[in-house]
């Protein structure tokens, strides 16, 4: 049975209800059915740190890092560890990354990280990995098979060549709606690294997997889109359940494609809003088999804000707290197999936007 924390009950027992209600982190639960068994970790995501000159970074990029960091910092009962969603910086400048790491520093948690595309591409992710170790590998934790794959790679040959500089395939590749930027992947060595690493876990172990971008296909125009996608499910899909969660698209999503179920998380820097409300673009989503509440413009906050994550029995619940809007829940259902909203939100429940003085 999957015990599951409130909010109400989270948030006595952190005892910092003003400043839980704004963070936007996320906490993840896996139950057992021994609940001595069951853990927490936090999950904090795409913070942008972007440096501007000298000493100057962008200053409300680094508050919901910092503040993030501080909230994880509270958390009672203690997470066993803390993922890092990736893009932690914006450009993948020493700067951003070293000031990042700086600000999760003050974390108290040992911390795993996953690559972003805001990481990597000024220098195929070398400074990074000296501060946060390899680009993809897996772990163990009482009983579940962790696993971090770097999902952002692109064909090497077309970015040399088409780009003069680093800094110029960089910042060809931090734009959101860049058709100049080929699709993100996993590729064919990361491939074979998981499928030879999964030969040695049981088929009922949980397996949680962590990647940056989703590893499905949502919009190839935003790059919301890992293009050997399938391939990565095929060797997911022999294991009873799998949870994928991925940074990315700052906002809200969730599906279930046969046993995997995807779950985006949110991001400390700012939302985006769902790909087809970009009317003039060709959009396509042929696998979001869930339907879904979709991120509200006219609210500038959201879909950013913290969750929680319950895990039970390789099954994820979410239960989000925005920043500007009613609460929502994301639960596996069990009786059709898939996650979905306990209910929608009309119209009439939304709380307009907040000024704050
Ligand atoms: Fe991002
Ligand atoms: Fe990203």
């Amino acid at each position: 049975m999957s015990r599951l924390i409130t909010r109400r009950d989270f948030l006595k027992k952190t005892g910092v209800l003003a400043t839980a209600a704004t963070l936007p982190i996320s906490i993840v639960e896996l139950a057992f059915a021994d609940p001595t068994q069951n853990f927490t970790f936090a999950h904090i995501s795409d913070s942008h740190v972007q440096h501007i000159k000298g000493n100057q970074f962008v200053r409300n990029w680094d508050r919901g890092l910092i503040r993030a960091v501080a909230e994880v910092n509270l958390l009672n009962p203690k997470p066993d560890f803390v993922v890092y969603g990736g893009d932690l910086a914006q450009l993948a400048k020493k700067s951003e990354l070293d000031h990042g790491a700086e600000m999760m520093s003050a974390l108290n948690y040992k911390t795993y990280y996953v690559m972003g595309e805001h990481d990597y591409y000024l220098d195929l992710g070398e400074y990074w990995s000296k501060l946060f170790g390899p680009h993809y590998y897996s772990f163990d934790h009482k009983g579940v098979h962790f696993i971090v794959l770097n999902s952002i790679l692109t064909d090497d040959e077309w970015t040399y060549r088409r780009w003069p500089t680093a800094e110029q395939r960089m910042l060809e590749m931090a734009g959101l709606d860049n058709p100049n930027g080929s699709p993100f992947m996993v590729g064919e060595k990361q491939r074979e690294w998981l499928r030879q690493d999964l030969e040695k876990v049981n088929k009922d172990t949980p397996l949680v997997v962590f990647s940056h971008s989703p590893l499905q296909k949502i919009y190839k125009g935003w790059n919301f889109w890992t293009d050997d996608a399938e391939q990565v499910q095929a060797l997911l899909t022999p294991f009873k359940k799998v949870t994928v969660i991925y940074g990315h698209v700052h906002q809200i999503q969730y599906n279930q494609i046969g046993n995997i179920s995807f779950h985006g998380v949110m991001a400390t820097a700012w939302p985006w809003p769902y790909p087809s409300s970009y009317a003039h673009a060709e959009h396509y989503l042929p696998k979001l088999t869930v339907p879904m509440n979709r991120a509200d413009p006219f609210f500038e906050r959201d879909a950013t804000g913290w969750q929680f994550i319950n895990l039970a029995n390789g099954n994820v619940d979410m239960h989000y707290t925005l920043y500007d809007n009613t609460s929502r829940t994301i639960a596996f259902n069990k009786k059709n197999g898939q996650p979905e909203d306990s209910s929608y939100q009309a119209e009439d429940e939304r709380i307009p936007p907040q000024v704050h003085y």
